[in-house]
């Protein structure tokens, strides 16, 4: 695992940008996973400035979402792929055919999440996941508990997930507890892994990620076991890892031709 330690969200949020941009110009027809949620938004609004500058073309990029709320079609202002849209993919020049969802309307959950497993691998497996977490060390909408080989299924949200993201809703009644969800042994799959954490409050869900035991009840910590999983945080969200000084150590001695951005 590389732990990266950046001095603010803002620097974090660049380094994802950048990192990304620097992905896709080295494979233009890249397969991505995508997160959203506070957290990824300045990220893709600086794709957005690097796309209208000239410096990263979006045109065979190919796009799989982490979930979607059950009951919440595309046109609905909370639905995640309404949140792509008007935060990404409407103002760069993706396809919005090479762009994936799990359908949370669809009137077959079971079918619908096998199709979505038949879809990333017959895109050949996503070569770039970005991730978020929760307060709780949820990745995607795996929640404590999830199994740690799980694939795309239905997912019911903690109380305390539905607090987190009534902000976004007119109130906590509107958040549907249902959702879709890309499995961590789904999430698991993707190459390389690139998770995004800012703020005191993921303290210490990115401590029991990185430092704590391998636990269903730390989604993320299931990423231990990756081969390649670089967690990008900010000094508050770092501020619970014991060993917070040597990754920075690592960080400012990497050699010259392992620097990607
Ligand atoms: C939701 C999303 C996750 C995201 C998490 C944290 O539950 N399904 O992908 O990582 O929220 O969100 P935020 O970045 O707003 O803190």
């Amino acid at each position: 695992m590389e732990i990266i330690i950046q001095p603010s969200a803002e620097a974090a949020s660049s380094y994802v940008a950048r990192y990304l941009a620097a992905q896709i110009n080295n494979r233009p027809n890249i397969v991505l996973g995508l997160a959203t949620g506070g957290t990824p938004e300045p990220v893709y609004a600086e794709l957005i400035q690097m796309y209208e500058a000239g410096q990263v073309d979006f045109s065979r990029v190919t796009t799989f979402n982490l979930d979607e709320y059950v009951g919440l079609s595309a046109d609905h202002s909370q639905s995640y792929r309404y949140y792509m849209r008007s935060h990404l993919f409407d103002r760069v020049n993706i396809p919005l055919e090479n762009t994936h969802f799990p359908d949370g309307m669809t009137d077959d959950i079971p079918r619908e999440c096998r199709r979505y497993e038949q879809a990333i691998a017959a895109a050949g497996g996503i070569d770039l996941q970005l991730l978020g977490i929760g307060r709780d060390g949820h990745i995607g909408f795996n929640e404590p508990t999830s199994s740690l080989s799980s694939r795309t299924r239905i997912k019911t949200l903690t109380e305390e997930t539905l607090r987190d993201n009534a902000r976004y809703f007119e109130s906590e009644e509107h958040v549907p507890y249902h959702v879709l969800t890309m499995g961590i042994g789904t999430i698991r799959n993707s190459r390389c892994i690139l998770l995004l954490a800012h703020g005191a409050s993921k303290a210490e869900a990115i401590a029991a990620s990185v430092e704590g035991p391998l636990s269903a009840m730390v989604p993320a910590s299931a990423l231990q076991l990756n081969e390649q999983v670089i967690f990008v945080v900010d000094e508050a969200a770092a501020s619970k890892l014991s060993r917070r000084d040597y990754y920075k150590w690592v960080f400012e001695n990497k050699p010259a031709w392992q620097q990607v951005v």
